[in-house]
């Protein structure tokens, strides 16, 4: 199964995808590293692993669905079968979303449904949460409101801080998601 991964900065998601594609085992490759941004440190992970990428510029399109339009034909450029979104930054809408109908994963810092949106660990601990985690989950239209495909859970400590349970909750996503993404490909319903 070829993958489009999309990303908008560091790419350590990127990075746990890309250590378990080398086990020529895995039922996945990594076909094209997408960033909106130019800036992204995750485009070095890919050039460092020798992945095609591709910058597309969102602030270079004005409002409207050229940006999408560019995003789509880069992964059909590409032959991509599953869109992973690991630390992508831009929401997509139905314009996009609707070439790539059950296509698009996401993964995000929390046990979802609760915490959508940003600034989740700032978020968690002041609510005093005992338990958080991270959550891999179809995308549709509305912001990190699509069907949950999984989730581990994680313990919040006494004494954590932002960094320490956000340092937590990334090691379980990099596990989750590499995980997911071998359940999909290797998947009777999405072959
Ligand atoms: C991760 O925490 C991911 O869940 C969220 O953005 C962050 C991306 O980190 N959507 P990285 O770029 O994969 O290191």
């Amino acid at each position: 199964m070829r993958l489009g991964v999309l990303i908008s900065g560091r790419g350590s998601n990127l990075q746990a995808l890309i250590n378990a594609c080398n086990d020529p085992n895995y039922p996945a490759e990594i076909a094209v590293v997408v960033s909106n941004r130019s800036d992204a440190k995750g485009i070095d992970v890919a050039l460092d692993a020798g992945i095609p990428t591709s910058i597309v510029d969102n602030t270079k399109y004005s409002a409207g669905t050229q940006f999408e339009d560019i995003l789509n034909q880069t992964l059909l450029l590409h032959r991509v079968d599953l869109v992973v979104l690991a630390g992508f930054m831009k929401v997509l809408s139905a314009h996009f979303l609707n070439n790539w109908p059950n296509r698009v994963i996401n993964i995000h810092p929390s046990l979802l449904p609760k915490y959508k949106g940003l600034h989740i660990h700032e978020r968690v601990l002041q609510a005093k949460e005992i338990t958080t985690g991270a959550t891999v989950h179809w995308v549709t239209p509305e912001l990190d409101g699509g069907p949950i495909i999984a989730s581990t859970p994680v313990t919040v400590m006494d004494n954590d801080s932002v960094q320490t349970l956000a340092d937590r909750v990334l090691e379980a996503e990099h596990v989750l998601l590499p995980l997911i993404v071998k359940v999909i490909a290797e998947s009777k319903a999405f072959n």
